[in-house]
């Protein structure tokens, strides 16, 4: 939202109040003076007038979780344990999940209660990889690497899928990078060679590992640079390939 619009809000002021207010110097954003009516103002903005908080901006967090099996992605669930109930902090039901996993799956899993921020792993434009270890019920033929390679058709949604990285680890291993999330994905792509996937776990998504000393249930904040990796990764892809058009 526009900081014109949220002060024009406050206490009915209007836009012309707002606006002098702004020109004014009686408005702080972060408690530095702020001028400019377009600033754009998020809800984990803090915002003063006149030295009253109008708004105190909330704690945005960026956390990752060791899934372990049998936990439902979900923020609710009638009846099983969600992500949500690992985490252990006091504004846990502020958070949402960027991507599912399905409850047998395992592995890194990425929480805040930033939208903006979750939509660059979401949105399927923004690209952002993320990478799988597959175990299979029969062996893996390497001819399927091709297949994956391709994408496969799906009817239900009409759609082909993206090209998937595929690569063999030993006869029944995999590590496989997908660039989309689809319903059961990984599942209906193993289908559709005729095998069956036994075990799945996610180590990446996008730049962010999955750190070997954080067991399955337990979570922690992402560091700065983890938290800024995914914002940097989308904007060097975009340079790239602007630079590979000039
Ligand atoms: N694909 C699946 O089939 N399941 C998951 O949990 C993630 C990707």
């Amino acid at each position: 939202m526009k900081l014109v619009r949220l002060l024009a809000k406050h206490r009915s002021l209007g836009s012309q109040a707002a606006s002098r207010a702004l020109a004014g110097g009686r408005v702080t954003l972060n408690d530095a003076v702020v001028t400019e009516a377009n600033r754009e103002v998020t809800r984990f903005d803090h915002v003063r007038l006149d030295g009253e908080v109008l708004q105190t901006g909330c704690r945005a967090l960026y956390l990752m979780l060791h899934k372990p099996s049998g936990i439902v992605s979900a923020t609710h669930d009638p009846a099983h344990r969600t992500v949500i109930d690992l985490i252990d902090d006091p504004d846990r039901e502020t958070l949402h999940l960027a991507g599912r996993l399905d409850r047998s799956t395992t592995g890194l899993m990425l929480l805040t209660n930033d939208g903006a921020w979750s939509k660059r792993i979401t949105e399927k434009a923004f690209g952002i990889t993320k990478t799988y270890l597959v175990q299979t019920r029969d062996p893996m033929d390497p001819a399927i690497v091709r297949d994956f390679a391709r994408g496969f058709y799906f009817a239900t949604e009409n759609i082909t899928t993206q090209p998937a990285e595929l690569t063999l680890l030993d006869s029944h291993h995999a590590r496989l990078t997908l660039s989309e999330g689809r319903y059961h994905q990984i599942k209906r792509m193993f289908h559709r060679v005729q095998n069956r996937v036994t075990a799945l776990h996610r180590e990446a998504i996008g730049p962010i590992q999955l750190p070997h000393d954080l067991p399955p249930g337990h979570w922690r904040p992402l560091t700065p640079a983890e938290r800024d990796s995914i914002l940097r990764r989308v904007f060097n892809e975009v340079f790239d390939e602007v630079f590979d058009e000039v």
